[in-house]
């Protein structure tokens, strides 16, 4: 049976418009979902928006708009995105379908069964922002005197009758649970963060509402609503049906989940849900991934500034194969990043048109002139020849364990510097000077860059899925969903090269 491996981006609010950071975390997911997919494993990518409480209410009250018909519209578009960054996405779940309604309902009323939950008063801080309530000493004081939390929104003091999860008595178990698998959370710099909270103490969660209706009533008193948190992050077991007494065919990927998120929202994931779930007795997520946040040319983006990048005007001017390339390969996931035209436009010119571009167009033109377009046969592999070889093992090799560790930049690192030895092996051999010299070398020297080609369109599919599409359908392999063990099998000996058009455009600075 093949392994199973389920991945899921956050469910994104629907207050507002999709920017960078959306877009981020799901070209992330995407690439780790294609990857394990061409690895091998029996993939499902989950998701989708996140469409009750407080801060959707107001967005829809502001508007003047029924807070349903605000997230009809706003989750559409976060659905059409996930066509715009060309996700490979199984399912998008929104939170005010029943399937997610009955599994929320669900697991509150597995946590009441177990005694886990009792009623009492919420007085404190509360960030709408966040959807979170915060201890004074997270937040930071300002001159004025009032309080910003971590993301910079203000708080509100709030005192309302309100359920509450026992979180108090889960610490140990949690600490237990960082200890004893060492990649429930990363990177590590983050884990020592969550770690360092939950032994600082948890207070008990607040996990319902009542000074507003928009929400999931909770099934043992119509009095109230669910916590947002507590609602929303069900999302991930409710699409794979495991939220429920009967079985579901989907249950099965609950077995290996890997939830990726951004460092924000680390704490409800790594902290309050597996909390809720060992109380409630249910099976762990494996995996807890946070990456850093984007700047804007050196700014916060904020609404409030202006500077907010909305990633459909980026696709639109530079195209989605380089906004993928760039938000994967520019900053190390995980670190934080800044976002800046000058950088995009130089990763596009150099990586992609001087680097991968170039080695295309001047290798397979060759052919398509030189030889009516027909890829000749590997005749002779010298050190050179094996030297390539080798370093596709590497990434074979490497590849697979970089992305574990969840390290996207360095794997795309390592196809580049491959990238970077076909052109010097193509610079070195000189094939227009062989062409006249010595026919044999010449077309030994075409068919392995062709080759090399071929092999670099696997190895680019979970970064730029359609140029690898291209890449592959310009050397004649017509198939699809190929994985990296079909990589050697896959023959292009003879095959006749479909019209070769540049990969990417010069973009003048
Ligand atoms: N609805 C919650 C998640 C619930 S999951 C059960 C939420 N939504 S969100 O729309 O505000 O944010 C979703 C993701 O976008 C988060 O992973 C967050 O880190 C990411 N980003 C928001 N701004 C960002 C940047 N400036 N840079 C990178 N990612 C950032 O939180």
């Amino acid at each position: 049976m093949t392994d199973k491996f389920y991945i899921t981006t956050p469910i994104y609010y629907v207050n507002d418009k999709p920017h960078i950071g959306h877009a981020y975390t799901s070209v992330a997911t995407d690439f780790v979902a294609r990857f394990m997919r061409k690895k091998g494993y029996d993939v499902r990518f989950q998701t989708g928006t996140d469409e009750h409480g407080l801060k959707i209410q107001k967005a829809a009250e502001n508007r003047g708009k029924e807070p349903l018909d605000l997230c009809n519209e706003n989750s559409q578009i976060f659905r059409d995105l996930t066509k715009s960054l060309n996700l490979s996405n199984d399912d998008f779940i929104r939170t005010t379908e029943q399937r997610h309604i009955d599994g929320a309902s669900y697991l509150w009323k597995r946590l009441h069964e177990r005694n886990q939950i009792y009623l009492g008063e919420y007085t404190g801080w509360y960030s709408i922002n966040d959807e979170t309530f915060y201890n004074e000493k997270d937040l930071t004081k300002q001159n004025d005197g009032s309080f910003k939390t971590i993301t910079g929104g203000p708080v509100e003091w709030i005192t309302e009758k309100s359920y509450f999860f026992k979180l108090s008595e889960w610490s140990d178990k949690l600490l237990d649970l960082y200890k004893n698998n060492s990649d429930f959370i990363s990177p590590k710099s983050k884990k020592n963060e969550v770690v360092k909270f939950v032994e600082s103490g948890l207070n008990d969660l607040s996990i319902s509402r009542t000074s507003f209706k928009w929400g999931i009533k909770t099934p043992t008193d119509g009095g109230h609503i669910m916590y947002v948190w507590l609602d929303a992050l069900t999302c991930y077991a409710n699409g794979v049906g495991y939220l429920n007494d009967t079985v579901d065919t989907l249950n099965k990927y609950w077995d290996n989940v890997t939830h990726i998120v951004g460092k924000d929202i680390l704490r409800h994931h790594a902290v309050y849900w597996p909390a809720f779930l060992m109380a409630a007795d249910l099976d762990l997520p494996k995996r807890i991934f946070a990456h850093g946040w984007w700047t804007n040319e050196g700014s916060k983006i904020s609404k409030s500034l202006g500077n907010v990048i909305d990633p459909i005007e980026i696709i639109n001017e530079y195209g989605l194969e380089q906004f993928r390339y760039f938000l994967l390969r520019e900053v190390p996931f995980g670190n934080d990043g800044d976002f800046s035209k000058k950088a995009l436009i130089n990763r596009i010119n150099s990586d992609l048109v001087n680097d991968l571009g170039n080695l295309c167009q001047r290798s397979l033109t060759m052919i398509e002139k030189k030889l009516e377009s027909v890829v000749p046969n590997i005749t002779n592999k010298g050190n050179e020849e094996k030297a390539l070889q080798e370093s596709i093992e590497i990434i074979l090799d490497k590849g697979p364990k970089l992305i574990n560790e969840f390290k996207i930049h360095d794997y795309i690192k390592l196809v580049w510097e491959h990238i970077g030895k076909v052109n010097k092996y193509f610079n070195d051999s000189k094939p227009w000077e062989l062409e006249k010299e010595n026919e044999e070398m010449f077309l030994n020297v075409l068919a392995i860059t062709a080759e090399q080609i071929k092999n670099i369109a696997f190895f680019i599919e979970p970064i730029m899925p359609n140029i690898s599409r291209e890449i592959l359908e310009i050397v004649g392999v017509d198939k699809v969903n190929l994985k990296f063990e079909d990589m050697k099998r896959v023959n292009i000996f003879g095959n006749k090269l479909s019209k070769v058009n540049h990969l990417f455009k010069r973009v003048q600075e």
